[in-house]
Protein backbone atom coordinates (compact mmCIF):
# COMPACT_ATOMS: atom_id res chain seq x y z
CA UNK A 1 0.00 0.00 0.00
CA UNK A 2 1.26 3.50 -0.84
CA UNK A 3 2.34 5.90 1.59
CA UNK A 4 2.14 9.43 1.36
CA UNK A 5 3.37 11.99 4.16
CA UNK A 6 1.73 15.89 3.88
CA UNK A 7 3.78 18.54 5.61
CA UNK A 8 3.85 21.82 5.81
CA UNK A 9 6.79 24.42 5.96
CA UNK A 10 8.41 28.14 6.13
CA UNK A 11 5.26 30.79 7.39
CA UNK A 12 2.31 29.78 7.31
CA UNK A 13 -0.58 30.76 4.86
CA UNK A 14 -4.21 30.70 4.47
CA UNK A 15 -5.40 27.75 2.83
CA UNK A 16 -2.71 25.85 4.01
CA UNK A 17 -5.38 23.47 5.82
CA UNK A 18 -7.37 23.16 2.66
CA UNK A 19 -4.09 21.54 1.07
CA UNK A 20 -3.60 18.90 3.83
CA UNK A 21 -7.53 18.13 3.86
CA UNK A 22 -7.52 17.66 0.07
CA UNK A 23 -4.25 15.35 -0.02
CA UNK A 24 -5.51 13.62 2.93
CA UNK A 25 -8.69 12.78 1.86
CA UNK A 26 -7.54 12.28 -2.18
CA UNK A 27 -5.01 9.95 -0.78
CA UNK A 28 -7.85 7.31 0.96
CA UNK A 29 -9.84 8.32 -1.97
CA UNK A 30 -7.26 6.48 -4.32
CA UNK A 31 -6.47 3.67 -1.30
CA UNK A 32 -3.10 5.21 -0.10
CA UNK A 33 -2.26 5.64 3.51
CA UNK A 34 -1.93 9.14 4.33
CA UNK A 35 0.27 10.54 7.04
CA UNK A 36 0.61 14.23 8.29
CA UNK A 37 3.80 15.32 9.32
CA UNK A 38 3.57 17.69 12.51
CA UNK A 39 5.57 20.56 12.92
CA UNK A 40 7.06 20.99 9.61
CA UNK A 41 10.81 19.40 8.94
CA UNK A 42 11.39 19.07 13.07
CA UNK A 43 8.70 16.53 12.78
CA UNK A 44 10.71 14.61 9.93
CA UNK A 45 13.71 14.99 12.01
CA UNK A 46 12.49 13.78 15.55
CA UNK A 47 9.73 11.27 13.64
CA UNK A 48 7.62 9.42 16.20
CA UNK A 49 4.18 11.01 17.18
CA UNK A 50 5.16 13.71 14.57
CA UNK A 51 4.16 11.57 12.04
CA UNK A 52 0.51 10.99 12.63
CA UNK A 53 -1.61 8.50 10.22
CA UNK A 54 -4.49 10.91 9.07
CA UNK A 55 -8.69 9.47 8.32
CA UNK A 56 -11.00 11.08 6.83
CA UNK A 57 -12.69 12.67 9.66
CA UNK A 58 -9.52 13.93 11.22
CA UNK A 59 -9.47 16.62 8.70
CA UNK A 60 -13.14 17.72 8.59
CA UNK A 61 -14.12 21.52 8.68
CA UNK A 62 -10.63 22.57 7.74
CA UNK A 63 -11.54 24.78 5.11
CA UNK A 64 -12.47 27.28 7.15
CA UNK A 65 -9.27 27.37 9.26
CA UNK A 66 -6.43 29.94 9.24
CA UNK A 67 -2.99 28.94 9.70
CA UNK A 68 -1.45 25.41 9.55
CA UNK A 69 -3.21 22.66 11.73
CA UNK A 70 -0.37 20.15 11.83
CA UNK A 71 1.98 23.17 12.58
CA UNK A 72 4.97 24.41 10.81
CA UNK A 73 8.55 25.62 11.61
CA UNK A 74 11.97 26.86 10.16
CA UNK A 75 14.15 24.05 10.78
CA UNK A 76 17.73 24.14 11.05
CA UNK A 77 18.53 20.68 11.79
CA UNK A 78 17.22 19.69 8.22
CA UNK A 79 19.36 22.21 6.62
CA UNK A 80 22.48 19.81 7.88
CA UNK A 81 23.04 16.53 5.53
CA UNK A 82 23.01 14.52 9.11
CA UNK A 83 19.51 15.92 9.84
CA UNK A 84 18.24 14.60 6.70
CA UNK A 85 19.83 11.00 7.34
CA UNK A 86 17.55 11.15 10.48
CA UNK A 87 14.62 12.64 8.20
CA UNK A 88 15.15 9.24 5.98
CA UNK A 89 14.96 6.78 8.61
CA UNK A 90 12.02 7.95 10.34
CA UNK A 91 10.44 8.12 7.17
CA UNK A 92 11.81 4.50 6.31
CA UNK A 93 10.03 3.35 9.57
CA UNK A 94 6.89 4.26 8.67
CA UNK A 95 7.24 3.05 5.46
CA UNK A 96 6.91 6.28 3.90
CA UNK A 97 8.62 7.60 0.24
CA UNK A 98 6.63 10.34 -0.94
CA UNK A 99 6.33 13.40 0.66
CA UNK A 100 4.02 16.12 -0.26
CA UNK A 101 5.67 19.73 0.65
CA UNK A 102 3.60 22.92 1.35
CA UNK A 103 5.34 25.88 1.54
CA UNK A 104 7.92 28.92 0.09
CA UNK A 105 10.47 27.86 -2.55
CA UNK A 106 13.22 27.37 0.49
CA UNK A 107 11.25 24.60 2.04
CA UNK A 108 10.40 23.42 -1.29
CA UNK A 109 14.50 23.61 -2.43
CA UNK A 110 15.16 21.47 1.05
CA UNK A 111 12.34 18.83 -0.17
CA UNK A 112 14.10 18.86 -3.88
CA UNK A 113 17.69 18.70 -2.03
CA UNK A 114 16.32 15.47 0.42
CA UNK A 115 15.30 13.58 -2.93
CA UNK A 116 18.88 14.03 -4.62
CA UNK A 117 20.42 12.62 -1.41
CA UNK A 118 17.99 10.17 -0.68
CA UNK A 119 19.74 7.15 -2.29
CA UNK A 120 22.81 7.95 -0.46
CA UNK A 121 21.60 8.64 2.92
CA UNK A 122 19.49 5.36 2.66
CA UNK A 123 22.81 3.72 2.05
CA UNK A 124 24.78 5.29 4.91
CA UNK A 125 21.90 4.04 7.55
CA UNK A 126 22.35 0.49 6.47
CA UNK A 127 25.67 1.02 6.45
CA UNK A 128 25.31 2.62 10.09
CA UNK A 129 23.34 -0.73 10.91
CA UNK A 130 19.83 1.28 11.44
CA UNK A 131 18.33 -0.88 8.92
CA UNK A 132 19.40 -3.93 6.74
CA UNK A 133 19.64 -3.96 2.73
CA UNK A 134 16.37 -5.89 2.61
CA UNK A 135 14.28 -3.39 4.97
CA UNK A 136 15.55 -0.93 2.60
CA UNK A 137 15.15 -2.69 -0.86
CA UNK A 138 11.51 -1.19 -0.97
CA UNK A 139 12.54 2.56 -0.44
CA UNK A 140 14.89 3.16 -3.24
CA UNK A 141 13.57 6.60 -4.18
CA UNK A 142 11.79 9.52 -2.51
CA UNK A 143 8.71 10.86 -4.62
CA UNK A 144 8.88 14.64 -3.80
CA UNK A 145 5.61 16.96 -5.16
CA UNK A 146 6.28 21.02 -4.08
CA UNK A 147 2.55 23.08 -3.62
CA UNK A 148 3.53 26.61 -3.08
CA UNK A 149 1.84 28.09 0.59
CA UNK A 150 2.83 31.51 0.93
CA UNK A 151 1.52 35.08 1.22
CA UNK A 152 4.23 36.48 -0.77
CA UNK A 153 2.67 35.17 -4.22
CA UNK A 154 6.62 35.12 -5.48
CA UNK A 155 6.94 32.20 -6.75
CA UNK A 156 7.91 32.04 -10.61
CA UNK A 157 6.09 29.84 -13.18
CA UNK A 158 2.52 29.77 -11.02
CA UNK A 159 0.04 32.59 -11.13
CA UNK A 160 -0.49 32.38 -7.41
CA UNK A 161 0.16 30.81 -4.55
CA UNK A 162 -2.02 29.25 -1.80
CA UNK A 163 -2.64 32.51 0.67
CA UNK A 164 -1.86 35.37 -1.30
CA UNK A 165 -5.30 36.55 -1.99
CA UNK A 166 -6.44 36.03 1.76
CA UNK A 167 -3.55 38.06 2.82
CA UNK A 168 -4.36 40.45 0.08
CA UNK A 169 -7.79 40.92 1.10
CA UNK A 170 -7.05 41.16 4.63
CA UNK A 171 -4.66 44.12 3.24
CA UNK A 172 -7.54 45.88 1.77
CA UNK A 173 -9.46 45.37 4.49
CA UNK A 174 -7.04 47.04 7.14
CA UNK A 175 -6.21 49.66 4.31
CA UNK A 176 -10.21 50.82 4.48
CA UNK A 177 -10.43 50.85 7.97
CA UNK A 178 -7.31 53.48 7.73
CA UNK A 179 -8.67 54.87 5.04
CA UNK A 180 -12.19 56.25 7.28
CA UNK A 181 -10.26 57.98 10.14
CA UNK A 182 -7.12 59.43 7.39
CA UNK A 183 -9.92 61.22 5.84
CA UNK A 184 -11.31 62.08 9.13
CA UNK A 185 -8.44 63.86 10.31
CA UNK A 186 -6.51 64.85 6.36
CA UNK A 187 -4.07 62.47 7.02
CA UNK A 188 -1.42 60.31 5.14
CA UNK A 189 -0.80 57.20 6.07
CA UNK A 190 2.20 55.28 4.82
CA UNK A 191 1.54 51.30 5.30
CA UNK A 192 3.96 48.86 5.48
CA UNK A 193 2.85 45.54 3.85
CA UNK A 194 4.81 42.05 4.13
CA UNK A 195 5.84 39.92 1.04
CA UNK A 196 9.28 39.47 1.67
CA UNK A 197 11.70 39.95 -1.68
CA UNK A 198 8.23 40.22 -3.75
CA UNK A 199 6.17 43.56 -4.26
CA UNK A 200 2.64 41.50 -5.83
CA UNK A 201 1.18 42.24 -2.34
CA UNK A 202 1.64 46.09 -1.70
CA UNK A 203 1.31 46.12 -5.82
CA UNK A 204 -1.97 44.73 -5.64
CA UNK A 205 -2.82 45.94 -2.24
CA UNK A 206 -2.37 49.74 -3.74
CA UNK A 207 -4.34 49.17 -7.10
CA UNK A 208 -7.26 47.46 -5.17
CA UNK A 209 -7.40 50.50 -2.62
CA UNK A 210 -6.81 53.56 -4.30
CA UNK A 211 -3.50 54.51 -3.16
CA UNK A 212 -1.54 57.47 -4.25
CA UNK A 213 1.89 55.98 -4.51
CA UNK A 214 3.44 52.11 -4.34
CA UNK A 215 7.11 50.93 -3.55
CA UNK A 216 8.33 47.70 -4.42
CA UNK A 217 11.59 46.38 -4.98
CA UNK A 218 10.83 45.50 -8.46
CA UNK A 219 10.39 49.27 -9.56
CA UNK A 220 13.62 50.65 -7.75
CA UNK A 221 12.58 54.58 -7.09
CA UNK A 222 15.44 56.75 -7.97
CA UNK A 223 17.81 57.47 -4.86
CA UNK A 224 17.62 60.73 -3.63
CA UNK A 225 15.00 62.16 -6.29
CA UNK A 226 12.12 59.58 -5.62
CA UNK A 227 10.80 61.96 -2.44
CA UNK A 228 10.15 64.97 -4.63
CA UNK A 229 7.91 62.46 -7.18
CA UNK A 230 5.99 60.95 -4.47
CA UNK A 231 5.16 64.69 -3.08
CA UNK A 232 4.17 66.04 -6.47
CA UNK A 233 1.97 62.55 -6.42
CA UNK A 234 0.41 63.71 -3.64
CA UNK A 235 -0.04 67.30 -3.55
CA UNK A 236 -1.56 66.51 -7.29
CA UNK A 237 -4.34 63.95 -5.74
CA UNK A 238 -4.56 66.66 -2.49
CA UNK A 239 -5.85 69.46 -5.73
CA UNK A 240 -7.56 67.66 -6.73
CA UNK A 241 -10.11 67.20 -3.62
CA UNK A 242 -8.65 64.02 -1.97
CA UNK A 243 -8.93 64.07 1.98
CA UNK A 244 -6.44 61.66 2.94
CA UNK A 245 -3.43 59.79 1.06
CA UNK A 246 -2.42 56.43 1.43
CA UNK A 247 1.22 55.50 0.25
CA UNK A 248 1.75 51.21 0.35
CA UNK A 249 5.43 50.31 1.04
CA UNK A 250 6.46 46.87 0.61
CA UNK A 251 8.73 45.70 3.42
CA UNK A 252 11.73 44.41 0.70
CA UNK A 253 10.80 48.44 -1.05
CA UNK A 254 14.64 49.75 -2.39
CA UNK A 255 15.87 52.48 -4.13
CA UNK A 256 17.60 52.08 -7.40
CA UNK A 257 21.09 51.77 -5.21
CA UNK A 258 19.71 48.93 -3.34
CA UNK A 259 18.95 50.79 -0.38
CA UNK A 260 15.97 49.99 1.48
CA UNK A 261 12.96 52.13 1.53
CA UNK A 262 11.58 52.04 4.81
CA UNK A 263 7.72 52.94 6.04
CA UNK A 264 9.57 55.89 7.99
CA UNK A 265 11.36 57.28 4.95
CA UNK A 266 8.62 57.88 3.18
CA UNK A 267 6.87 59.10 6.17
CA UNK A 268 9.24 62.04 6.94
CA UNK A 269 9.11 62.86 3.01
CA UNK A 270 5.52 63.43 3.58
CA UNK A 271 6.03 65.15 7.19
CA UNK A 272 8.27 67.90 4.79
CA UNK A 273 5.82 68.16 2.67
CA UNK A 274 3.23 69.46 5.59
CA UNK A 275 1.03 65.94 5.73
CA UNK A 276 0.12 65.17 9.61
CA UNK A 277 1.32 61.46 8.72
CA UNK A 278 1.38 58.21 10.48
CA UNK A 279 2.76 54.78 9.79
CA UNK A 280 0.75 51.95 10.15
CA UNK A 281 2.99 48.24 9.92
CA UNK A 282 0.18 45.83 9.43
CA UNK A 283 2.69 42.73 10.70
CA UNK A 284 1.24 39.42 10.90
CA UNK A 285 -2.49 40.44 10.84
CA UNK A 286 -1.67 39.72 7.26
CA UNK A 287 -1.17 36.21 7.53
CA UNK A 288 -3.56 34.86 10.10
CA UNK A 289 -7.24 34.60 9.77
CA UNK A 290 -9.40 32.35 7.47
CA UNK A 291 -8.56 31.80 3.19
CA UNK A 292 -10.59 33.59 0.75
CA UNK A 293 -12.74 31.16 -0.94
CA UNK A 294 -9.70 31.20 -4.26
CA UNK A 295 -6.99 29.90 -1.72
CA UNK A 296 -9.49 27.49 -0.46
CA UNK A 297 -10.32 26.28 -4.14
CA UNK A 298 -6.99 27.03 -4.92
CA UNK A 299 -5.58 24.50 -2.27
CA UNK A 300 -8.34 21.98 -2.85
CA UNK A 301 -8.02 21.21 -6.28
CA UNK A 302 -3.98 21.58 -6.12
CA UNK A 303 -3.70 19.01 -3.45
CA UNK A 304 -6.23 16.51 -5.60
CA UNK A 305 -3.06 16.71 -8.28
CA UNK A 306 -0.44 16.42 -5.97
CA UNK A 307 -1.36 12.93 -4.83
CA UNK A 308 -2.27 12.26 -8.64
CA UNK A 309 1.27 13.67 -9.25
CA UNK A 310 2.99 10.87 -6.86
CA UNK A 311 1.00 8.02 -7.98
CA UNK A 312 2.18 8.98 -11.32
CA UNK A 313 5.71 10.07 -10.85
CA UNK A 314 8.16 7.75 -11.77
CA UNK A 315 11.98 7.71 -10.61
CA UNK A 316 13.27 9.73 -13.26
CA UNK A 317 10.38 12.54 -13.42
CA UNK A 318 12.00 16.11 -11.88
CA UNK A 319 10.20 16.66 -8.21
CA UNK A 320 6.84 18.39 -10.00
CA UNK A 321 5.71 21.59 -8.51
CA UNK A 322 1.99 22.01 -8.32
CA UNK A 323 0.85 25.51 -10.09
CA UNK A 324 -2.26 27.41 -11.60
CA UNK A 325 -1.42 29.59 -15.20
CA UNK A 326 -4.33 30.69 -17.02
CA UNK A 327 -7.32 29.00 -14.58
CA UNK A 328 -5.91 25.58 -15.50
CA UNK A 329 -3.70 23.47 -12.62
CA UNK A 330 -0.68 22.94 -14.30
CA UNK A 331 2.43 21.03 -13.25
CA UNK A 332 5.61 22.07 -13.55
CA UNK A 333 9.33 20.84 -12.42
CA UNK A 334 10.33 22.12 -8.71
CA UNK A 335 13.67 23.06 -10.00
CA UNK A 336 13.08 25.21 -12.83
CA UNK A 337 10.35 27.14 -10.70
CA UNK A 338 12.83 27.55 -8.06
CA UNK A 339 15.46 28.76 -10.56
CA UNK A 340 13.79 31.48 -12.59
CA UNK A 341 12.28 32.45 -9.04
CA UNK A 342 15.92 33.08 -7.90
CA UNK A 343 16.76 34.86 -11.38
CA UNK A 344 14.17 38.10 -10.33
CA UNK A 345 16.05 38.00 -7.39
CA UNK A 346 19.24 38.10 -9.55
CA UNK A 347 17.98 40.76 -11.54
CA UNK A 348 17.56 42.99 -8.54
CA UNK A 349 20.36 42.31 -6.86
CA UNK A 350 22.18 43.33 -10.25
CA UNK A 351 20.06 46.67 -10.54
CA UNK A 352 18.41 45.48 -13.93
CA UNK A 353 14.76 46.64 -12.57
CA UNK A 354 13.11 45.98 -16.20
CA UNK A 355 14.76 42.29 -16.21
CA UNK A 356 13.37 41.76 -12.80
CA UNK A 357 9.91 42.99 -13.62
CA UNK A 358 9.42 41.35 -16.53
CA UNK A 359 10.46 38.00 -15.41
CA UNK A 360 7.90 38.91 -12.63
CA UNK A 361 5.26 38.37 -15.13
CA UNK A 362 2.64 40.79 -13.63
CA UNK A 363 1.39 42.69 -16.25
CA UNK A 364 0.15 45.26 -14.00
CA UNK A 365 4.06 46.51 -12.73
CA UNK A 366 4.46 48.27 -16.04
O1 LIG B 1 7.00 34.52 3.62
C1 LIG B 1 5.92 34.93 4.38
C2 LIG B 1 6.28 36.07 5.30
O2 LIG B 1 5.12 36.46 5.99
C3 LIG B 1 6.96 37.26 4.63
O3 LIG B 1 6.04 38.10 3.98
C4 LIG B 1 7.65 37.89 5.80
O4 LIG B 1 8.77 38.61 5.38
C5 LIG B 1 8.05 36.72 6.65
O5 LIG B 1 7.22 35.63 6.25
C6 LIG B 1 7.93 36.92 8.12
O6 LIG B 1 8.40 35.80 8.75
P1 LIG B 1 8.20 35.48 10.30
O7 LIG B 1 6.76 35.14 10.51
O8 LIG B 1 9.11 34.34 10.58
O9 LIG B 1 8.55 36.74 11.04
Amino acid sequence: KKKIAVMTSGGDSPGMNAAVRAVVRTGLHYGCDVYAVYEGYEGLLRGGDLLKKMSWEDVRGWLSEGGTLIGTARCMGFRQREGRKQAAGNLITEGIDALVVCGGDGSLTGADLFRSEWPSLVQELVKDGKFTAEQVAPYRNLTIVGLVGSIDNDMSGTDSTIGAYSALERICEMVDYIDATAKSHSRAFVVEVMGRHCGWLALMAGIATGADYIFIPERAVPHGKWQDELKEVCQRHRAKGRRNNTIIVAEGALDDQLNPVTANDVKDALIDLGLDTKVTILGHVQRGGTAVAHDRWLATLQGVDAVRAVLENTPDTPSPLIGILENKIIRMPLMESVALTKSVADAIESKDFDKAISLRDTEFIE
